[in-house]
């Protein structure tokens, strides 16, 4: 027996036992000791059912992906499950947790399936940029048919146990693994059941081999976001090979192509992001140990855009929350949003009917800052002005219980000051959400000077309840993200005075693989706001001051650096921009160059990298990984390319050093000369992973 794989006998029961924490992954030894346990249980004689269960908080969680892209070890798991598939004895998986992956793949194989109430069933190769690599992408479409195969193969996402049982990927719902799974195998002797065997189980490919309509059509739907993606569709392509050869080839191709894809540079960024965000909620320099504070109940003060939001991601996790407003009228106004939010997510099959009733249950709306005083945290989503923040910290300081969090969702202004207006500043920090904030997964947690380890563990730990992920970033104006981000708005409104349209250098960021382009997120936003502060600040900027003078505004208006017909969100190249444009630099004397695509590229990203490396030098971001996850969760960055200063290592640091200079000298500006941390590690032939192991765990 092995040390994570353990095989008991109750009379002619034999139970293996898989335990191997966190998450059970299929290691080699894993892999190892079922196949020993399995033959030895075929081999007794005593023996009648054989039941696979796992110890500890989880069934089997998928292959051990930090073996990937390392020289296999044997067994294959192939191997080990065509033993189990070809098992003369009957064999229960018997679930609870998750079942995922190569984990779902082993329960497969098994003659009969049983889960607890809330385990969870999935493949969830394609968010690593795989598809599942043992059978199931041709056991799946056998056990539940193509379509449901394909939503969970090419979409990734779990089913719950009620739907596995509605839809045969499972046979019975138990209380628990190890017992229920005992009791369905004495049943299944009892009863004498047939061994089910999924591989030679044609039934349920039938009516897609009739009409493959059923499965194009599941494929269009789930691989309609795939953008830029190459998993999706070679998962889509597997489950077509269980529909249209037999089992043993279908398999074969299903491996060929899983090969492939561990090998691709794709997935290689996918699973480095994958490890990236988990290496994200393990804060730098606070004590082992450090316990998060208890949050029962939370209070969010603005329910504008981003308190609304932010009040759903709480309420959508059961939490409730005490939303607070300076009036009756901006409440109604906040509460009607969310409300017609979920209803139009209900509408659309995304929740269920009754929630969003059941959701604004949670939420209890009230004016007056005193309403604070039994919340666990407090976000505050008022206004971006200074002033109007440390009035409200000085009142939280009054109302707010002793060991409350206070946190702000500031976007760029600084907490240490904002934290001076309390007499606890060691509750004080920045939850910085995005928006749309029920949507957006990323939450930037600001640990300012004096914030208390334990009120940081409170905030990535809450942050993770409500299913954000969490990166702790440090004081400095607009943070990771924003700080990155204005590098790149900087660029983008230099190449309009140089040449360059605005949807040239959308059209350039968004084949990259970003969901937008600067002008684009600048309609979004509504141009106003910038011009308004650049006018209180006495800044100019010609091109942006100019369309705002037209009253172009951006989306709001109809009109801004693109034109928009009405009611809808498409940005349409507007001529008339491109005249403002010509007519903006003839006043000031300057001619219009062909810019290249490959010029943009290096001007939007290249100078964010720099500024990346500035972040790291100021310890503003412990990790080159954490503000990847910034922007993957946060902008949208495309995670086929792992982030900004993975994507960075891939071109290579001396390349983008070199054309940093370049247009530092160029464009004659001094702030894209390399930072110093980038000089250095082009001097010393590394990359930004060699600042950290985190991303080592993946490679
Ligand atoms: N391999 C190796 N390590 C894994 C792992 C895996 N499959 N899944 C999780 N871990 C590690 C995490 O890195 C983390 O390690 P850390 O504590 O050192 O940071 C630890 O296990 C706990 O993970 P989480 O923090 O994510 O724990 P949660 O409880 O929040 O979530 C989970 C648990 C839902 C299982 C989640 O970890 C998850 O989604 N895991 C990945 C599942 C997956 O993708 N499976 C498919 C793998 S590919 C495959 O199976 C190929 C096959 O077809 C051949
Ligand atoms: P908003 O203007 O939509 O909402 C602010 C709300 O706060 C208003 O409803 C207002 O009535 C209320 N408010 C003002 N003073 C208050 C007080 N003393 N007590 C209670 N309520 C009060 O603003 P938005 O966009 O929601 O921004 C809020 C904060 O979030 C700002 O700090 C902003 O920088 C930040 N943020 C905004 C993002 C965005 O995209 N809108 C993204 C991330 C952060």
């Amino acid at each position: 027996m092995s040390e994570v794989v353990k095989l008991e006998r109750q009379d002619v029961i034999a139970i293996i036992t898989v335990n191997n924490p966190p998450v059970n992954a299929l290691s080699a030894a894993v892999r190892g000791g079922i196949l020993e346990c399995v033959n030895s249980a075929i081999a007794d004689p005593e023996v009648k059912a054989i039941v696979l269960t796992c110890a500890g908080r989880t069934f089997i969680a998928g292959a051990d992906i930090t073996e990937f892209g390392k020289p296999p070890k044997p067994p294959g798991l192939n191997e080990v499950l065509a033993v189990m598939e070809n098992s003369p004895k009957p064999i229960v998986a018997a679930i609870h947790g998750t079942s995922l992956g190569g984990g779902l793949e082993v329960a497969l194989a098994c003659h009969f399936r049983v889960a607890t109430k809330e385990a969870k069933l999935g493949l969830p190769e394609v968010k690593l940029g795989l598809l599942p690599g043992a059978g199931g992408t041709q056991r799946l479409p056998r056990a539940v048919g193509p379509e449901l195969a394909v939503k969970m193969i090419v979409g990734g996402d779990p089913i719950s146990a009620a739907e596995a049982l509605k839809n045969g990927l499972i046979e019975e719902i138990v209380e628990g693994p190890a017992i229920g799974g005992e009791a369905f195998a004495r049943k299944v002797l009892a009863e004498k059941r047939p061994l089910r065997k999924l591989r030679d189980d044609n039934s349920k490919l039938a009516a897609a081999k009739a009409d493959r309509s059923i499965f194009t059509n599941a494929v269009a739907a789930m691989t309609k976001r795939a953008r830029g993606l190459e998993a999706p569709f070679a998962a889509a392509d597997a489950v077509g090979y269980a529909i249209d050869l037999p089992f043993d080839e279908g398999l074969k191709k299903e491996r060929e192509a899983f090969l492939k894809l561990v090998a691709s540079d794709q997935s290689k960024a996918q699973r480095y992001a994958f490890f990236a965000e988990r290496e994200a909620a393990k804060i730098a320099g606070v004590p082992e140990g450090t316990k998060p504070r208890n949050v029962e109940r939370v209070a969010i003060i603005g329910a504008g855009t981003m308190g609304g939001g932010i009040a759903m991601s709480f309420a959508n996790a059961g939490i409730p929350v005490t939303l607070i407003e300076t009036g009756e009228e901006q409440l109604k106004r906040g509460m009607g949003v969310m409300q017609k939010n979920w209803e139009a997510t209900a509408a659309r099959g995304g929740i269920p009917a009754d929630a969003p009733a059941k959701r604004m249950a949670l939420i209890n709306g009230v004016v007056g800052l005193d309403n604070v005083k039994d919340a666990d945290l407090v976000i505050e989503a008022v206004f971006e002005t200074m002033a109007v923040k440390k009035e409200v910290f000085g009142q939280l300081d009054k109302f707010a219980k002793p060991g409350a969090v206070l946190a702000s969702n500031t976007s760029y202004l600084n907490i240490d000051e904002i934290a001076k207006e309390t007499k606890r500043p060691q509750d004080v920090l920045g939850m910085h959400f995005f928006s749309p904030a029920n949507v957006m997964k990323l939450c930037e947690i600001v640990r300012a000077a004096k914030t208390a380890p334990d009120a940081l563990v409170t905030a990535v730990s809450i942050a993770r309840k409500i299913a954000k992920v969490p990166a702790v970033v440090g004081v400095c104006d607009g943070f990771v993200g924003n700080r990155m981000l204005a590098q790149r708005g900087k660029q983008a409104e230099k190449l309009l005075f140089e040449g360059a349209l605005p949807q040239q250098v959308d059209a350039v960021v968004t084949k990259f693989g970003m969901p937008m382009g600067p002008f684009a997120m600048g309609d979004l936003a509504g141009l106003d706001i910038g011009w308004r502060s650049r006018k209180d600040r006495g800044i100019k900027s010609e091109i942006a001051d100019a369309l705002c003078e037209a009253g172009r505004f951006g989306q709001k208006t109809g009109k801004g650096y693109y034109k928009y017909e009405a009611g809808s969100r498409a940005p349409l190249p507007d001529p008339d921009v491109e005249k403002l444009i010509d007519e903006t630099l003839t006043r000031l004397g300057r001619k219009r160059r062909a810019v290249s695509d490959e010029e943009i590229l290096e001007r939007m990203m290249y100078p964010m990298i720099n500024e990346g490396a500035k972040i790291l030098e100021e310890s503003i971001a412990a990790r080159p990984s954490d503000i990847d996850v910034v922007w993957l969760y946060g902008y949208g960055w495309p995670i086929y390319r792992g982030g900004p200063m993975y994507w960075a290592d891939q071109v290579g640091l001396k390349h983008i050093a070199d054309r940093l200079a370049f247009y530092a000298k160029e464009t004659n500006d001094p702030s894209l000369e390399p930072a110093p941390l980038l000089k250095r590690l082009v001097a010393e032939g590394k990359g930004f992973a060699s600042l950290t192991a985190s991303s080592s765990k993946a490679a």
